[in-house]
């Protein structure tokens, strides 16, 4: 899996510049336009917190989970709009302290590891877009894909009671993947090697699950599937509405771009890295379908 240093990388040294951009407390994952592109980016996030509350049952006074939960998106949605409590786990610690400061109870825990010790069981648990980090590509050449999503819903299976309620939306792999060994740097620009290249690089230690089967197959011994679909056509209006926000100007944000450019120019790895800023390998991947993005919502059998 992805460890905490490569989150570091991938939220940490992004934290200030997302918050600036985006909002102290803004969504790092796709949004539910429901095809609907008038929606601004602001209300399919919303429309998206409210299918997963209803979609989880959550309502006052239910407890819980948000794993991998960023800057708090879904935490602050689930308190303030359903009176709920929570509990949010990232592996970033620039997100947990953003998400202290601002108000909500968010710990530094990888949550593929929590007993009904740590906090007891909830009613409802969340994961949107962690999967995505679960299994690396170390993992997965050994052949241990499967073992890692399946070990991960026994877990989870421990802290739900039967019935109960999991929402998870990940990113998969889709029918125009290619192979690893096609995956090439220096390929053409935009082209499919080039842009897996780029995502390998901006997402350290994480592989994605090839198709929504593979999740769901993982979780079958535990749990049913209620309901999947599609958001790869939100989730490409998502990332772009997500880069004019980051290239709108704000002072304070401008100068920790300029703060990076000395290791820019120093670190020939770290251009690899925020290639992204240019071309956005994750926006092409699901514009070529080499990628898709699913909204799986299942119960506890
Ligand atoms: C794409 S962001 C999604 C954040 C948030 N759920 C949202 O929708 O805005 C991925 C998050 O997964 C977290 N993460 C990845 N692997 C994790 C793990 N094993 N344990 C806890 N958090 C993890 C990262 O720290 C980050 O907060």
């Amino acid at each position: 899996m992805a460890e905490k240093k490569d989150l570091d990388f991938t939220y940490t040294t992004i934290d200030e510049i997302f918050r600036l951009s985006m909002g102290e407390t803004a969504d790092y994952s796709g949004a539910k336009y429901d095809g609907d592109f008038t929606l601004t980016l602001e209300q399919a996030q919303k429309a998206k917190h409210k299918f997963i509350a209803d979609s989880l049952g959550i309502e006052k006074g239910s407890k819980v989970l948000d794993m991998a939960c960023g800057w708090g998106p879904f935490c602050q949605y689930v308190t303030q709009e359903r009176a709920a409590s929570c509990i949010g786990l990232t592996l970033s610690e620039g997100q947990a302290e953003a998400c202290q400061k601002n108000g909500m109870n968010v710990l530094v825990k990888d949550c593929r590891h929590v007993k009904p010790d740590d906090f007891g069981t909830f009613d409802a648990i969340s994961c949107i877009g962690g999967l995505e980090h679960f299994c690396s590509v170390e993992e997965w050449k050994a052949g241990k894909q499967e073992k890692v999503y399946s070990e991960f819903f026994e877990m989870l299976g421990n802290l739900l009671p039967k019935g109960g309620k999991f929402y998870m939306q990940t990113m998969t792999f889709s029918k125009n993947m290619i192979n690893y060994e096609e995956l090439d740097i220096h390929a053409e620009k935009g082209s499919a090697p080039h842009v897996m290249a780029l995502m390998v690089k901006e997402f350290p230690g994480s592989w994605l699950p090839y198709g929504p089967e593979m999740v769901i197959r993982n979780a079958s011994p535990v749990f049913k599937i209620i309901s999947q679909e599609s958001g790869r056509h939100d989730y490409i209006e998502t990332i772009g509405q997500w880069r004019k926000k980051f290239r709108k100007f704000n002072l304070k944000k401008y100068m920790l771009y300029l703060s990076l450019i000395p290791k820019y120019i120093m670190d020939k790895e770290f251009r690899h890295q925020v290639a992204v800023f240019r071309i956005s390998p994750n926006k092409v991947c699901f514009e070529k379908n080499i990628m898709n993005h699913f909204r799986l919502v299942f119960e506890k059998i």
